[in-house]
């Protein structure tokens, strides 16, 4: 059965939002941040007006129902990405996901003579912790280039890279080119090399259903908030045995089983890294968002968004002076369109469209070392998600082609 757009729409207050400027919202900035759905806000203002309370801590009816609740998140979101909960870390985000990953694994199994192999598509997030290790360890960071003109990874650099390396590090979909990088392929080649891998996850969880076990990769780190979930929450998924070699990395309360003048004696598993008060609404909310999202096949969650994107890509590349960073036209691209026009500064691009009441993102991203692959310090960038529609695609063609033809 085809999505029902018009149903899902009906689900996220925001969409019927009109600007001060008296324009109708037409949201394509989902690759920063999602909207949200009712069921979702009404799940964290359910907790806060009728148990907030702190969780694993006190015995009261309260704080019991918030541990319940927050337990209960955490089995329905490992679920969403077919493990158990055991292999879920919740974390701030992916950023802080990955940072855990270099802090409470590689610090302590990586050193010189190590390589960790990243891309010229990852996000700062996947840069900069290792860039930090290597200057604090000694390893080696290794850069897999893009194809400039297919916007892919080059595979035959890929294969080479990881020959020797201990940690690939990859992102499933690039934020800003919507590309989707063959990242089973990618875990194959790292494991026969002898490394563990690392999916940067968070701009690919709200367009494919991510399995993790099946997947095979070591880590895996995703944000709630680009999937219908509340920001300030996350999770790393990290399989058992790797776990296994991580050590504390944030310290506190929760994460230990004593604590005595003497030292410290810590919690096992999962409950080694999540110290301090539990982001309890927001697992509650991100809980909400994955039950909301399973009642939807994402294959064809993804393929109404790639129909719009590559609709509005193909209008696009019609419009004199507009050139397209990216190939949102193939079939496993995920919603980013990524552009710039010859003429038109991208800032004032954006506030231009802004003004007929689309938002857009403009910027670098959070992935300069791709900007400069792509030779231009900045894009604007449509993204586009599950409730976006043909019609919001037809009258933002028709507002850029207005904003052109008036400043070209
Ligand atoms: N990483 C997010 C983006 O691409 C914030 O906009």
């Amino acid at each position: 059965m085809p999505l029902d757009i018009e149903a899902i729409r009906a689900d996220f207050p925001i969409l019927e939002r009109r600007l001060p400027n008296g324009k109708q919202l037409v949201y394509f900035d989902n690759a920063a941040t999602s909207q949200k759905p009712k069921c979702v806000i009404d799940a964290m203002s359910r907790y806060y007006e009728e148990y907030n309370s702190n969780a694993h801590r006190s015995i009261h009816t309260l704080a019991g129902e918030a541990t319940t609740a927050l337990e209960y998140a955490r089995e329905r979101i490992a679920a969403y990405f077919g493990t158990s909960p055991g292999q879920l870390i919740y974390t701030s985000g992916a950023t802080e996901g990955i940072n855990l990953v270099a802090y409470a694994w590689a610090r302590e199994n990586l050193g010189d003579g190590d390589v960790i192999v990243l891309t010229e598509m990852e996000h700062h997030a996947d840069i900069v912790p290792w860039q930090q290790l290597a200057i604090e360890r000694g390893v080696e960071v290794r850069y897999v280039p893009i194809n400039t003109e297919s916007f892919t990874l080059d595979m035959d650099a890929l294969e080479v890279a990881v020959v020797d390396a201990s940690l690939v590090c990859v992102v499933h979909v690039s934020n800003v080119l919507g590309v989707r990088n063959p990242i089973e392929d990618i875990i194959d080649m790292s494991h026969a090399a002898g490394a563990k891998i690392l999916l940067d996850c968070a701009q690919g969880a709200p367009h494919e259903r991510i399995n993790f076990d099946q997947l095979g990769a070591d880590f895996v780190a995703i944000s709630a908030h680009k999937m219908a979930g509340p920001t300030g929450i996350g999770c790393l998924l990290v399989k058992s045995d790797v776990m296994e070699q991580m050590v504390p990395f944030m310290t506190g309360g929760l994460v230990i089983k004593s604590v005595s003048t003497e030292g410290t004696t810590f919690q096992e598993g999962y409950a080694m890294f999540e110290t301090g008060t539990p982001r309890i609404a927001e697992a509650i909310g991100w809980g909400a968002a994955v039950e909301w999202l399973d009642q939807f096949d994402m294959r064809e969650v993804h393929e109404h968004i790639n129909n719009v994107a590559s609709w509005t890509a193909a209008q696009m590349r019609e419009i004199p002076g507009i050139k397209i960073y990216g190939e949102p036209e193939r079939e496993d691209s995920s919603g980013a369109v990524s552009f710039l026009h010859e003429s038109i500064q991208s800032q004032d691009l954006a506030l231009l469209l802004d003004e007929g009441g689309f938002a857009v993102r403009t910027g670098h991203h959070c992935a300069q070392p791709l900007m400069d692959a792509l030779g231009v310090p900045s894009t604007n960038r449509a993204s586009f998600w599950i409730y976006n529609t043909m019609d919001e695609a037809e009258a933002f063609i028709a507002h850029l082609q207005h904003v052109i033809r008036r400043f070209s």
